[in-house]
């Protein structure tokens, strides 16, 4: 944010502060994250003297920011059903001060298991795909849309898709979570994830490989790696390290002649 920006929502804050007994309000998130900004401090300082304010001058950093969160999560259980069949929430995983940030689906079953997004098949395939990107796992953050693996009768195999329900019901964490992070990029994982995300329905042929934004963040949508793992022709390979490559060009990541020619 631009400071003649910030000028004009202080100026604002303070008459509408002046003006009513209603004064504005902010989640301690936004607060704490604003008040990382130096030159936000001594406007905040002047604008709104309150005991809060010693608090808030040793800011959390964003894995500080992220830890609460985390907790409510660790115990949710909201969605009943998925509350009693999970082993464990799946929060997230990678660098909170990531400029890009991969959101999925659901936990499956090694997910579950293992407390961590994206580790089983798929998993290891999105590691690849970062790998390729000359990403590691932990320069990143991968998050899901839902924190707990949807359930399946007992005795069956394989994951099920969430519901629309159980996203609206989840989405608020994954939204916190962005809130928190602020990555530079988004990228959705599949169709599901948009629609989580965006609420909005749509096949992956109209929907990848172009911008969208989520929240003023650029948002790319490709496949989910689970696609690729049933479609292994190259030309769907190439289709997701195209909406890669354009994902490094968004974070200026320089990008070599090999890493431009994959799965030509
Ligand atoms: N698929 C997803 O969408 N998320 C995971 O964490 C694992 C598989």
């Amino acid at each position: 944010m631009t400071q003649p920006a910030l000028d004009f929502i202080i100026a604002a804050l303070k008459k509408i502060r002046e003006s009513t007994n209603h004064p504005p309000r902010a989640s301690k998130t936004l607060l704490a994250q604003f008040q990382h900004a130096p030159f936000v401090a001594a406007s905040l300082r002047e604008a709104r003297p309150s005991p809060a304010r010693q608090q808030l001058q040793s800011a959390p950093n964003k894995a500080e920011l992220l830890e609460p969160v985390r907790e409510r999560v660790r115990v949710c259980t909201k969605c009943a059903h998925l509350a009693c069949s999970r082993t464990q929430t799946v929060f997230g995983v990678g660098n909170p001060d990531a400029d890009l940030m991969f959101i999925g689906e659901a936990p499956g079953v090694d997910e579950d298991q293992q407390g961590e997004p994206f580790v089983g098949r798929a998993g290891q395939l999105l590691t690849k795909i970062l790998k390729a990107m000359n990403f590691a796992r932990e320069d990143v953050y991968i998050a899901n849309i839902l924190k707990c693996r949807p359930d399946t009768p007992s005795g069956t195999f394989g994951n099920r898709a969430p519901t629309p329900t159980e996203m609206q019901t989840c989405r608020p964490y994954l939204v916190e979570q962005i809130e928190i992070i602020q990555p530079k990029v988004l990228v959705a994982l599949g169709a599901v994830a948009v629609e989580g995300l965006l609420g909005m329905r749509g096949t992956m042929r109209e929907l990848r490989g172009r911008w969208h934004a989520y929240s003023g963040i650029p948002l790319m949508i490709t496949y989910h790696p689970a696609y690729l793992l049933r479609n292994q022709a190259p030309s769907e390979k190439r289709k997701v390290w195209e909406d890669m490559l354009q994902v490094l060009e968004r974070l200026d990541k320089p990008i070599t002649e090999r890493q431009r020619n994959y799965f030509l």
